[in-house]
């Protein structure tokens, strides 16, 4: 193997909910013997942390003194990544409609958001790194070798979303509601809103299968680790 070849990259994956960035990531992941690290995750364990000790979503001066009192590790497993909030597995409880929900409130916040990235640096700076989220190619890195921009049409995502959830009967018209919401303060927060980074690889999986999602970033992986 060359030197070259056995650079570790640092691949950003970033795009609204339903997209399909987690299964990309985590089938690209393993393919090249990366980790992949869910950097929604982190903002999630933060906004659990939120509701058990009771601090508004809207109170940035004690989102912030709570996250400095808070520590967040992403576990990469076969299943997507395992959450630990100060050493506890939530796992489970930051996928829960009420932390979805609280997630995308706390991260509107310019100093949460500073905060996040800083950690989310030091987790991937060594490269060998899948990171997935809204702001990786943008702001966390803004070098990375690799950078895609996973979309899809809006009517498409929020049907992925129903059945990976198992959404029916009434449900469903909450459900879709929150994702809308969700999808529209990700997209007009003031600070780092979910854009694609210029250089940014565009992909739809609208139109596009999953492999054929994964075949095109490979390719754009392999090009990038020619000599
Ligand atoms: O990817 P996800 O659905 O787990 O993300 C949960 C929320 O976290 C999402 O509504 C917006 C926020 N988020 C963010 O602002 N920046 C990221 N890099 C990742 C997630």
């Amino acid at each position: 193997m060359t030197s070259t070849s056995a650079r570790k990259l640092i691949i950003a994956i970033d795009g609204p909910a339903g997209a399909g960035k987690s299964t990309i990531a985590s089938r690209l992941a393993r393919k090249l013997g990366y980790v992949n690290l869910e950097s929604g995750a982190m903002y999630r364990a933060l906004a659990l942390k939120a509701i058990e000790w009771d601090v508004s979503f809207d109170d940035e001066p004690a989102l912030i003194n709570l996250a400095h009192n808070t520590r967040i590790q992403l576990e990469p497993t076969m299943g997507g990544n395992r959450v630990l909030l100060d050493g506890r597995d939530v796992s489970q409880r930051v996928r829960e409609p009420d932390v979805t929900e609280a997630a995308s409130r706390v991260s509107v916040h310019p100093a949460v958001r500073q905060w996040m990235v800083a950690r989310q640096q030091e987790m991937g700076c060594g490269g060998g790194v899948v990171m997935e989220g809204r702001d990786i190619g943008t702001k966390v890195f803004p070098a990375a070798d690799v950078k895609v921009f996973l979309d899809a049409d809006p009517v498409v995502r929020e049907q992925r979303r129903l059945l990976q959830q198992n959404v029916r009967g009434a449900a469903v018209h909450a459900v879709a509601a929150e994702l809308r919401e969700r999808d529209r303060r990700d997209r007009t927060r003031a600070t780092s809103p979910l854009v694609p980074a210029s250089d940014a690889l565009l992909l739809d999986s609208t139109t596009l299968s999953e492999d054929e999602v994964l075949q095109r970033v490979e390719e754009l992986v392999q090009s990038k680790l020619k000599p």
